[in-house]
């Protein structure tokens, strides 16, 4: 069965370690499974993450980030995500257009109707069936991503206002567009966030199974 599936969050929200342990999860019940990240996720994708990530671009505009991004995305769909879906699987993508919308639209300051422009166009209209938002409070994150010892990158030296903004603009989201988007708090234990990930990976699997199907 297929599903395209996205992660959102703020920086420390623990997509990655919930996309890593929802892969055996799905497995486990049958299904083919494709993780994969933004931006990356292809050999061109990966070229582009490494200068949008690179601490010393400072001079980069908040244009040239959006395009960056989104030219990531359109090689990520047509190589990536658009095959997988395409051989049934269940796609589970740690970020994707509303990490544009959130970060360079509400955070950068680029008007969000242009960016929404731009990632039809790049993703020729696909956009997720399901997105989980994994939220936690800036402070939060911010203390996660210190002590999981990872390099940080140049988002995480923008000031706590550009992350509260992302952040809002992906709860606004998540609570305008309620078919869409699961609002999942991420300050619970780990194991608990991941089950509450699974439940609504599976429930929305189910609701696509039964429209498939064409029952009531
Ligand atoms: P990453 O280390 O993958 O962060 P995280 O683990 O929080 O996902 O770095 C990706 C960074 O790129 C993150 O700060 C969000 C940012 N980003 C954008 O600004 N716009 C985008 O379209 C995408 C996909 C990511």
């Amino acid at each position: 069965m297929t599903l395209f599936v996205s992660f959102e969050g703020p920086e420390g929200a623990g997509k990655s370690t919930v996309i890593r342990r929802l892969i055996p999860a799905l497995q486990k019940r049958g299904h083919d499974v494709v993780a994969t990240r933004e931006p990356g996720g292809t050999d061109i994708g990966e070229a582009i993450r490494r200068i949008l990530l690179t601490s010393h671009h400072h001079a980069m505009l908040a244009e040239t980030e959006a395009l960056l991004n989104t030219a990531a995305r359109a090689q990520h769909v047509a190589e990536v995500i658009a095959p997988a879906l395409a051989s049934d699987c269940i796609v589970l993508c740690d970020r994707f257009v509303d990490s544009t919308l959130a970060y360079q639209g509400a955070g950068r300051g680029l008007t969000i109707d242009g960016l929404i422009g731009l990632q039809s166009f790049a993703t020729r209209g696909l956009w997720p069936d399901l997105t989980i938002l994994l939220d936690v409070p800036v402070e939060i994150g911010q203390a996660r991503r210190l002590a999981s010892g990872e390099p940080l990158n140049r988002f995480d030296a923008d000031a706590v206002g550009f992350h509260e903004r992302v952040r809002r603009w992906f709860l606004r989201a998540a609570e305008e567009d309620p078919g869409r988007w699961r609002l999942i708090d991420a300050t619970v234990p780990e194991g608990d966030v991941v089950r509450m990930t699974l439940n609504a990976v599976l429930e929305r699997l189910e609701f696509e199974g039964v429209l498939a199907r064409g029952e009531p």
